[in-house]
């Protein structure tokens, strides 16, 4: 099992009245990617942000990679403007793509990394014919639409599953998880096969404000917990 393991902060559960300077905080405390959760108020019941916000987080410097989760239906018609704000990965529910097959192609034409995103009851049949098309698999361990939710143990079997379809196959995909994620619970789920870790309101909850680099302890409690995989 890989031990390269990534933290992503969903900036979901962030201040958005100063985003740019959350992500720097998060970023120089450790975390690896910037999680960026994309709802329409259509696939799922609340609404939130779209390229303009990914390319203003560019341009304020952010050079980590960006993690854009699209929980949006239709996913063609963004993908672009996604690629053109700065994505560096873009994952999508394959409920919310008529073609899946066009929607992974076109990711990766428009030069960013595609993935595929599965809610806890979503079966993972489609990986048979797209896994070696993609770069990530990103699993919900909540019913997505909104942070601070509690982490749903059944879907530790299917990253187990998962793990074992990457590595029968000698592939290089990253295994995400995506909800209910803090330092309680981080280890099972790395032992279960995952090597990159969403968490919104576990780090961007642990804010304080008298501390400039309020988010050290924890992902240093993540990192901590990952240590012991
Ligand atoms: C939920 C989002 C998640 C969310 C996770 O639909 O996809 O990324 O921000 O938040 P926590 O870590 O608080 O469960
Ligand atoms: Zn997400």
């Amino acid at each position: 099992m890989s031990k390269d393991f990534r933290i992503a902060p969903s900036i979901l559960s962030a201040n958005f009245a100063k985003l740019g300077e959350e992500v720097d905080n998060v970023l120089k405390s450790g975390a690896d990617i910037v999680h960026f959760d994309v709802m329409d108020n259509h696939y799922v019941p609340n609404l939130t942000i779209g390229p303009l916000v990914c390319e203003a987080l560019k341009k304020h410097g952010v050079t980590a990679p960006i993690d854009v989760h699209l929980m949006v239906k239709p996913v063609d018609r963004i993908i672009p403007d996604f690629a053109k704000a700065g994505a560096t990965y873009i994952t999508f529910h394959p409920e919310a793509s008529e073609h899946i097959d066009r929607s992974i192609a076109l990711i990766r034409e428009c030069g960013c990394k595609p993935g595929l995103v599965f809610n806890p009851a979503t079966p993972l049949d489609v990986l048979e014919y797209t896994l070696d098309k993609i770069d990530m698999v990103l699993l919900m361990s909540v019913n997505p639409g909104f942070g601070g939710q509690k982490f749903i143990p059944y879907v530790l079997d299917k990253a187990r599953k998962v793990r074992q379809m990457i590595d029968a196959r000698g592939l290089n995909v990253s295994l995400e998880i995506d909800g209910g994620v803090g330092p309680a619970n981080i280890l099972e789920v790395a032992r279960a096969g995952v090597d990159t870790f969403v968490a919104g309101s576990a780090v961007f909850g642990a804010a304080k404000d008298s501390d400039p680099h309020r988010y050290d302890t924890v992902i240093g409690a993540l990192r901590a917990e990952l240590a012991k995989a």
